[in-house]
This record gives structure tokens, sequence and C-alpha cells, in this order.
């Protein structure tokens, strides 16, 4: 299955409609100015574990990058349009974590600061009413964000299976070598 074909399953699945599009995209003006923010935030919270540590401050400029990079994935969060290209870019990131080996035990929980951050200021700036709605398509879209990782950490597994490397996390770093190919941009 494509990127495409699973993004139209997860939205069925989710129940993600064109209504949570729109407030995602509303609420693009209360959480873009906060994306530098929450980077910061992010990578501090990845620097305190010794593993992440190590994988985030490996190579000389790439936290600086990342900084710039995350942000910009943060803002796509409320961009309002949820196509075949945000699918396929969102199935790249994961194989581009894959590669490194960074699995679910790392993206999960990291997936949760991303929560925590963002709730906290949807909490602090909207009103008790507008909140709920909110919260519901914020969790919609990063619902269908983890899955959307996670199945493209299946497709890299199955994809290095498949190479014939059978070592479980050289086949997930190989088979996502190999898919990355595809998704030049
Ligand atoms: C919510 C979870 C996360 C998000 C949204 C995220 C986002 C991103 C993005 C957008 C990129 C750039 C991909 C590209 O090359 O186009 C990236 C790369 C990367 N991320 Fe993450 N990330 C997350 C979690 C993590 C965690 C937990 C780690 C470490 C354990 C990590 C380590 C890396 C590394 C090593 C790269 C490659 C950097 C390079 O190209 O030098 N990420 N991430």
């Amino acid at each position: 299955m494509n990127a495409e074909e699973l993004l139209i399953r997860l939205k069925k699945r989710t129940r993600f409609q064109s209504c949570h599009e729109v407030t995602l995209q509303e609420l693009s003006k209360t959480m873009c100015p906060i994306a530098q923010e929450v980077a910061l935030a992010f990578y501090d919270y990845l620097g305190l574990d010794e593993e992440t540590h190590r994988l985030i401050w490996a190579v000389p400029g790439r936290v600086e990058r990342l900084y710039t990079t995350f942000a910009n994935w943060y803002q796509e969060l409320f961009s309002g349009c949820y196509d075949a290209a945000y699918a396929k870019r969102r199935f790249r990131i994961g194989l581009v974590h894959a590669r490194f080996g960074i699995g679910p035990r790392y993206l999960i929980p990291a997936m949760g600061i991303v929560q925590e951050l963002s709730l906290e200021h949807l909490s602090e700036v909207l009103k008790l009413h507008q909140t709920l709605e909110a919260v519901k398509a914020f969790e919609k879209i990063i619902t269908i964000e983890i899955a959307l990782i996670e199945e493209s950490y299946l497709a890299a597994l199955e994809h290095g299976l498949s190479l014939g490397h059978n070592n479980i996390p050289s086949a997930l770093k190989r088979g996502a070598t190999a898919l990355l190919q595809d998704f030049q941009t």
C-alpha cells in the first residue's frame, strides 16, 4: 500500500474529516508562532537521555539543522492540507529515522512530548469552549502521524528482509536506505 492509500484509510479510521482540517488550519495562528520554541524544548528533552543525546549530537551541526526541520514539521501539522504529498513527506521522515535504527521506543515517547508541549500551550491560550474541538483535531493528526511512521518502519523492515538481511536492526536500516531512494525530493 502506498503512502496516499494509507493516509486515506487512516483518515477513515480516525474519523478525520474536513471539519478537523479547518480546525487545525485555524489553530495555525496560535501554534505556528511557537514552532521554534517547541523545537528547542523538544531537543532539550532528547538531550537528557543518554542514548538519544548520542544520536542527535553525533554529527556536528545536526541539532542546528534539526531545529529547522522539526519546526517545519510542526508547522505542517497545522497547514490544513493533508494530501498525498503530505503522506509521502511523513512516510519519508519515518524512513529517515528507520535508517538510523531510531524505532518506536524512541519515536512514540518523543511524540508524547510534542503532545504535552502543545496541549499546555492550547490550554493557556484557548477559551474553554474552543479547547475540546482543538484537542480532538490535534489528537487525530498526531495519531495519523504516528501510524504513518509505524507503517514506514514495517515497510522498511519487510523490504530489508526481502533483500536477505536476516538480522532485524540491519534489515530495518538497509530496507529504509533502499526505500529512501524512491523518495528523493
Ligand atoms: C516526534 C518525534 C520526531 C519528529 C517529529 C522528528 C522530526 C524529524 C525530521 C523532520 C527530520 C528531518 C528528516 C529529513 O531528512 O527530511 C528528522 C531527522 C532526524 N531525527 Fe527526528 N524526529 C523525531 C524524533 C526523533 C528522535 C526521538 C530522535 C533520536 C533518538 C531523532 C533523531 C533524528 C536524526 C538522527 C535525524 C537525521 C538527522 C540528519 O539528517 O543528520 N528524531 N527528525
